[in-house]
């Protein structure tokens, strides 16, 4: 389902001044290159990362804060290019799409619980968990009535089914968090990344979250990729990448992955119940 070769992300540190703006003839900020006497420092966050995940695989990213987790997400998810290496998603090459293309392939195959939620702030929460729906390709749209149904639904599901009209400035940070995830459910994504997705939750609240995505693996196949510090969630994973210096430093297999797309194979349990 993923397949990530050689994945480095450096980020330029300069931050543009007034006078750099201002006047174009400037030389460039270019990483690396030698003339310059403003050079600006290049921060290398991950380096060299390999990565592949199967379908129907539940994959967790474990590492500290400041690791790359949310960058290495963005880029197995196509929102960001990577400095070098490649990502190859539901056997599309990343590389050889431009942003448009890129923008369809997560339209139809792709859901991302953000870790600061990224609702639209105009739109109810109703209408936020529409976006993806209308999104969507003329031979899977549904129609309006079915787009509401599916995206109130969804919203119900998440606890939040008296809340639909609130815009996210009236929510609460976990409400918030759980209309990102009733919106990374609504295209019925092949592959869904979670960034901290229980993060804001209470314990509770935290669980049913959980079982909800687990339920969209068991009976979708959904993939699901996921960085998180739970304990819950990553001992029910089968398998735990960790992160750091910007590499994998280890992978733990904690059950195997049945694979299929029909997701009608029941997973074998990871670590246990009780
Ligand atoms: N756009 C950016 N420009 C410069 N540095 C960035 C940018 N995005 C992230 N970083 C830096 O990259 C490192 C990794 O960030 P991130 O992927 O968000 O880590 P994590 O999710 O593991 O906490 C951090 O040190 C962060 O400050
Ligand atoms: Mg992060």
């Amino acid at each position: 389902m993923i397949l990530a070769r050689n994945l480095t992300q450096r980020y330029s540190l300069s931050i543009p001044t007034v006078a750099s703006r201002a006047d174009p003839a400037d030389e460039p900020v270019a990483e690396g290159t030698s003339g310059g006497s403003r050079r600006a420092p290049v921060l290398t966050v991950l380096d060299g990362v390999d990565l592949e995940v199967g379908e129907g695989e539940v994959v967790v990213i474990l590492g500290p804060s400041g690791s790359g987790k949310t960058t290495l997400l963005g880029l197995l998810a196509g929102l960001d290019r990577p400095s070098a290496g490649e990502v190859a998603l539901a056997g599309v090459a990343l590389a050889d799409l431009d942003e448009e293309g890129r923008a369809a392939l997560r339209a139809d195959r792709v859901g991302f619980i953000f870790q600061s939620f990224h609702l639209i702030p105009t739109l109810t929460a109703l209408e936020n968990v529409l976006v993806p729906l209308e999104l969507l390709d003329r031979d899977r749209a549904p129609s309006p009535a079915q787009a509401e149904a599916t995206a109130r639904g969804l919203l119900e599901r998440v606890g939040l089914g008296d809340r639909l009209d609130h815009h996210p400035a009236q929510l609460s940070g976990g409400e918030q968090q759980r209309v990102g995830i009733a919106r990374a459910f609504a295209n019925q994504p092949a592959v869904l990344f979670a960034d901290e997705p229980t993060g804001n939750l209470d314990r509770k609240t935290g669980e049913e979250i959980i079982n909800l995505l687990f339920e969209l693996n068991e009976q979708h196949g959904t993939t699901l990729v996921i960085v998180t510090h739970d304990l819950e969630l990553s001992r029910r994973a089968h398998r735990i990448i960790h992160l750091a210096g910007g590499q994998v430093e280890r992978i733990e297999v904690l059950g195997t992955c049945t694979g299929g797309g029909s997701g009608e194979a029941p997973r074998s349990g990871a670590g246990g119940e009780g």
